[in-house]
């Protein structure tokens, strides 16, 4: 039995299938059910016995306490989080919040548990901690790949409340033993990513033959990673992962935001024609750029290739074929999560761009 964390949004979602479909083992996923969670990307799990859900906060100290001790867990894989740049520089005290003080509540409740545990349990017990490379801050052209020395430079308040929780997750090993993993992965895309990260939000808006909004010159650069892969990442720090120890995580795949939209606006093209469209990109249009953005993020994912044997497999021509595959083939899914609240949301984050 392991507790996921967070299991209702892109990431965890995929983690928890594929976790069920790989190891076969049981899961409960604990999550609070935001605008970001949706059980629905768990329906095929309907009425298996190694899957059960648990609606709840992680600042709940009292419930993750009571969760523990129910289902006793061998480990406990935390994704859980407010994850987006764009939200958390119009809100960022919710940030603060999940990613801060819910890592701290956490942390608390799974060394109480971890403490009282007998050998070999405890022995075997993992925390481990769901990360990012925006930790590491922004790079020039010129500059190496993150690697997991790179000191800490987190520039929006995402980033910032991310890296405050990656020092916690260190600080509960070095000081109490807690047997911690932290993982630190660069862009994720594929099935079930919420409609506001910029791959879904351009497959959806072009679909609909609305603009395509490019922040700054999109000249940005982010190293993409297929979700499938990084489940594969996270399950073999898991396994092998040396207890106290941070991976980095990512997918060899450098591409300006240009060039995402170029691909994305191609396979629509091919895929999904649309005769008042001549091709998609035209609808591409420059908005007022992200306040504090990110020049360029690159991993250097040498580490948990050598000590784990972990290597991405999916290309990104590939992986984004399937993604936008994905998205033209679960219409329910799209129509469920386009409600009146992501509308607000896209009216306030885009009407001052
Ligand atoms: P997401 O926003 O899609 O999902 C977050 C999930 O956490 C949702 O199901 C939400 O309901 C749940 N949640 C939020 N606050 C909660 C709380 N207080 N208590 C319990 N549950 C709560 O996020 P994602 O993109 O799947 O990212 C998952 C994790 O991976 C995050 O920790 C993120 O920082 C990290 N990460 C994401 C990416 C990426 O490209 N998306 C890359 C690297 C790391
Ligand atoms: P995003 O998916 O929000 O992830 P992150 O900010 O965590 O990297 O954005 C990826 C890149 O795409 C980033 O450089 C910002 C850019 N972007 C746009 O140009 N337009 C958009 O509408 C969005 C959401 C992002």
């Amino acid at each position: 039995m392991i507790l996921v964390t967070g299991g209702a949004g892109f990431i965890g979602a995929n983690f928890v299938l594929d976790w069920i479909a790989t190891e076969g083992s049981p899961v409960v996923n604990f999550d609070k059910l935001t605008y970001a969670g949706n059980p629905a990307n768990l329906a095929s799990l309907k009425g298996d016995s190694r899957y059960v859900f648990a609606q709840g906060d992680i600042c709940d100290r009292k419930r993750v306490a009571s969760l523990l001790q129910t289902h006793q867990p061998q480990a406990i894989v935390h994704f859980a989080a407010e994850s987006h740049v764009d939200r958390s520089i119009h809100g960022p005290g919710e940030f603060v919040q999940t990613n801060v003080v819910g890592t701290f509540s956490l942390l608390e409740e799974a060394r109480s548990y971890w403490s009282a545990l007998p050998e070999p349990a405890k022995s075997r017990f993992r925390f481990l901690h769901v990360s990012t490379d925006e930790v590491y801050g922004s790079l020039s052209s010129s500059d190496p790949a993150f690697s997991e020395t790179t000191p800490y430079a987190p520039n929006s308040p995402y980033a910032a409340s991310k890296a405050a929780s990656d020092h916690l997750v260190r600080a509960y090993h070095h000081t109490y033993g807690l047997p911690v993993i932290t993982t630190n992965c660069s862009n994720n895309y594929g099935p079930l990513q919420f409609p506001e990260k910029l791959i879904p939000l351009m497959i959806l808006n072009a679909l609909n033959g609305k603009p395509l909004p490019v922040y700054g010159d999109g000249k940005n650069v982010r190293d993409w990673l297929y979700v499938g892969d990084h489940c594969a990442g996270i399950r073999a720090a898991l396994a092998k992962g040396r207890p106290g120890e941070t991976y980095n995580i990512g997918g060899n795949s450098e591409k300006t935001n240009l060039e995402v939209v170029h691909a994305v606006c191609a396979i629509l093209d091919e895929l999904r024609p649309n005769s008042l469209i001549t091709h998609y990109l035209s609808l591409i249009t420059y908005v007022k750029d992200r306040p504090g953005h990110d020049q360029r993020y690159a991993i250097n994912a040498e580490k948990i290739r050598r000590e784990l044997g972990w290597e991405p497999q999916e290309r990104f021509e590939k992986g984004l074929r399937k993604t936008v595959e994905w998205y033209l083939s679960n219409n329910e899914w799209v129509d469920s999560v386009l409600t009146g609240d992501y509308r607000k949301w896209m009216d306030s984050n885009y009407a001052k761009r």
